[in-house]
């Protein structure tokens, strides 16, 4: 049981540096928590005008969820998908920040594309293209989480369903106050100056 409990944590304890908190308090940027949605993810980081810390937001929470994959299959192979549940809890409900987290979309990327590089192309596809289209990173970062399961089945990745669809259910219920605001009408944008 040993291998396996540790993926768990080296993965929870990858997934739960809060990097957006992190640089945009070294950016300056103030505190993430009490700006915009108050989410910590690249979206928020992207609500106090900082590009650069917002694109590097991004990569890290994606990296990072990678990274603990990565090293489990180094150091305990057989535990990869113990090590993605355990970054992904810990980007969503990390310890350092009393359990309130991020959204998961950027670090189910990157848990995807270690893991099934074809369905985090699909992931990447969906997520850019609604983006791009809607401007609302809601959205687009939902309906991404659940490309993942459905992209794994529809290449024959059983194995590997079970898990994307149980951490996009995640993704959706770390939405409800975006889904509420998107009934409301009141979602904003991405470029749009105000937070409704
Ligand atoms: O990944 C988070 C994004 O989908 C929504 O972020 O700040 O608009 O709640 P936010």
């Amino acid at each position: 049981w040993v291998a396996p409990a540790a993926a768990l944590v080296i993965g929870y304890l990858l997934g739960s540096i809060p990097f957006g908190v992190l640089l945009t308090r070294l950016g300056g940027a103030g505190d993430l928590r009490t700006i915009g949605s108050g989410n910590i993810g690249a979206t928020n980081v992207l609500r106090t005008g900082r590009k650069g810390l917002a694109a590097a937001t991004l990569l890290l929470d994606a990296l990072k969820g990678a990274v603990a994959i990565l090293l489990v299959e180094a150091f305990a192979p057989g535990n990869e998908m113990l090590a993605a549940a355990g970054a992904f809890i810990g980007h969503c409900y990390p310890v350092w920040l009393g359990f309130r987290g991020g959204k998961g979309v950027a670090t189910l990327m990157g848990i995807v594309l270690v893991l099934h590089w074809p369905s985090a192309l699909i992931y990447a596809i969906v997520w850019l293209g609604l983006l791009a289209l809607l401007r609302i990173s809601s959205v687009a970062g939902i309906a991404a989480a659940f490309s993942a399961p459905v992209g794994a089945a529809a290449m024959g990745r059983f194995d590997l369903v079970m898990l994307f669809l149980a951490l996009a259910l995640i993704v959706l219920w770390k939405h409800r106050a975006n889904i509420e605001r998107l009934i409301a009408g009141t979602e904003p944008r991405i470029g749009a100056s105000k937070h409704g």
